[in-house]
């Protein structure tokens, strides 16, 4: 018997120059897909669509059977473990999320009191197991979670907030309160992605998307550190695990790959892509980094775009992806058109 070809984007996660470059999109499911909105319009609103398998499943598999993306990322949201941990979510039509914000270390000890986060979770996880089931065999199947300082600046500001003032305030004032909801979420989310794993996930990815905002003063105690804490908790528990880490913010990066318990790191578009490969380790994958409005643009500007990423990443272990979320205007032919230009590179 032989064993099955590795999927595409694991062997870039194991170190390996893949040619061409495996492909997916962060946030590839969504408002871009007519298929999306109208599955939209028949569930009970965007968190019930999460906590729903019929229909977190079927939102996961539609860019999947439109593009066939060399990766499938579950359909869920970095607010669910807030919302698990008890605090309240929604979202404001055309808006965005809001929070009751928390405030005080009496607010973070109440923090998955009520019950276990993991049972409110169990819906999304059994949507893994069964995205695993019915996923292409050659697909691989990403789970994630929030960055701990990215979920605080939504639970401390109750909302979307510019650079993040209230966390960062909060990080100053209350260095404790902001320490021990750190480590609630690190402990929270370490149990999440095992379970996400043992459903079937074959690599996960944690989204520092506040990473922008982050003082250079606190960058190992609110964020690198907790991050290692979480890769190398769920690696502990489940050494197989894969870990893309998607840091947004430049200063970062570099800090990020020397730390060297990621498996891959995620680049965003406001950095220089040669540059940033260039001081990479070797066998450290990359993923990243066009800008989703070049892809909005479409033509030559996209055209560029992609190549110049390819220029600078061929020959090293990288994925192809956006250097943040697909935008909802984004024309289905430019999709069409990168993934074309990707794989006949
Ligand atoms: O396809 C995928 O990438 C998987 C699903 C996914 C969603 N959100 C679905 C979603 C993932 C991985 C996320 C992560 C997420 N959510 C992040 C980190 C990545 C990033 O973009 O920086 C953040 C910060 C959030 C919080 C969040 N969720 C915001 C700020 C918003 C509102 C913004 C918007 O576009 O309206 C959401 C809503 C959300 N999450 C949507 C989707 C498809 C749109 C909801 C809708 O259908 O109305």
């Amino acid at each position: 018997m032989t064993d099955k070809p590795a999927r595409k984007l694991m062997r870039v996660l194991d170190g390996e120059a893949v040619w061409p470059q495996p492909i997916w999109l962060m946030r590839q499911a969504g408002r871009y897909l007519p298929e999306y909105k109208a599955t939209r319009a028949t569930a009970g609103g965007f968190l019930a669509m999460c906590y729903d398998p019929d229909f977190a499943v079927e939102v996961t598999l539609q860019p999947i059977r439109r593009f066939g993306f060399d990766a499938s990322i579950l359909f869920s949201d970095i607010l669910v473990v807030p919302h698990a941990l008890g605090q309240e979510v929604w979202f404001e039509e055309g808006e965005g999320p809001r929070l009751t914000p928390i405030a005080t270390l009496d607010d973070v000890r109440r923090l998955g009191e009520a019950r276990d986060p993991l049972e409110h979770l169990a819906p999304v996880i059994e949507t893994v197991r069964r995205l695993r089931a019915e996923l292409p065999a050659e697909t691989t199947l990403l789970g994630f979670c929030g960055a701990p300082w990215t979920l605080a600046s939504y639970m401390i500001a109750g909302r979307s907030s510019p650079e993040q003032a209230p966390l960062r305030l909060a990080a100053y004032r209350d260095s404790a309160f902001l320490a021990a909801l750190v480590e609630t979420l690190v402990e929270t989310s370490i149990r999440y992605l095992v379970a996400q794993i043992d459903a079937g996930a074959d690599a996960v990815q944690i989204f520092e998307s506040m990473g922008t905002s982050l003082p250079p003063s606190m960058v190992e105690s609110v964020s690198l550190g907790p991050l290692r804490r979480i890769v190398e908790g769920v690696k502990a528990a489940r050494p197989h695990a894969k870990a893309i880490v998607f840091v947004r913010g430049g200063g970062h990066l570099h800090r990020l790959a020397a730390a060297g318990f990621a498996d891959a790191v995620g680049i965003d578009w406001q950095t220089d892509i040669a540059d940033a490969v260039s001081r990479l380790p070797s066998g450290l994958a990359s993923q990243g980094n066009l800008d989703p409005q070049a892809l909005v643009a479409g033509g030559r500007a996209l055209e560029e775009g992609i190549d110049a990423i390819l220029a600078a990443t061929q020959g090293r272990p990288h994925v192809f992806n956006l250097g943040h979320g697909i935008e909802k205007d984004t024309p289905i032919p430019h999709v069409e058109a990168m993934i074309a230009r990707v794989r006949g590179a």
